[in-house]
């Protein structure tokens, strides 16, 4: 099992987002030895996730990824000043606890600067809802800030800086988490 899960909330098919989880993914691969799994809300049955059918089979596996992971990378486009509904609906799905001990790290993209502050007002209560503690800052960016070329965001020199200082940060804490385990 994936120590590090990487789950992504846009119901979109070619997904800004979604680059950046595959960027972050990627990163991962090359600067550290956690192995990653990606997971989709376009994963799963609509009606499942509409209806909360937190006992659908089609959620086994994402319960036992999420149980597993040492660390779990939230990436979400910003929908009407939050998260995506698909993503709560996902998430609803998980048992109370289910983000205990674990490192997470947010990452979100939007349309406006003026929702900047997203990450901070709407997705982290969630987050610490489902019991996590260890949740860093996140990486907020502008559909402005990078363009998407054979699925793979490209992006301007400072915000690729933050993402991949972000990414270390979050290796960081893993790896001290693991280490005092
Ligand atoms: C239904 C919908 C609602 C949106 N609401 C907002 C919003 O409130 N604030 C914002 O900054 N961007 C908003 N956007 C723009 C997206 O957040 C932005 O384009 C994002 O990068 C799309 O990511 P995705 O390709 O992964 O879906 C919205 C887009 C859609 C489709």
């Amino acid at each position: 099992m994936a120590e590090i899960l990487l789950i992504s909330g846009s119901p979109t098919a070619s997904s800004k987002s979604a680059a950046l989880l595959e960027y972050s993914r990627e990163w991962l691969r090359e600067r550290s030895s956690f192995e990653t799994a990606l997971v989709s809300v376009r994963d799963f049955p609509t009606d499942d996730l509409i209806l909360a059918k937190y006992d659908s089979p089609s959620f086994y596996v994402f319960k036992q990824q999420v149980s597993n992971a040492a660390g779990i990378i939230v990436s979400t486009p910003v929908y009407k000043a939050a998260y995506t509904g698909s993503l709560k609906a996902l998430l609803d799905i998980l048992p109370q606890y289910a983000f205990r001990g674990k490192t997470i790290l947010p990452i979100a993209s939007g349309g406006s600067p003026g929702h900047l502050l997203a990450i901070d007002y709407a997705i982290k209560p969630v987050l610490s809802t489902l019991g996590a503690s260890d949740v860093l800052q996140g990486v907020y960016l502008v559909d402005q800030q990078f363009r998407i070329e054979n699925g793979e965001p490209v992006v301007a020199g400072e915000v690729q800086q933050r993402l991949d200082e972000s990414l270390a940060q979050f290796v960081a804490n893993l790896e001290v988490r693991a280490a005092i385990r």
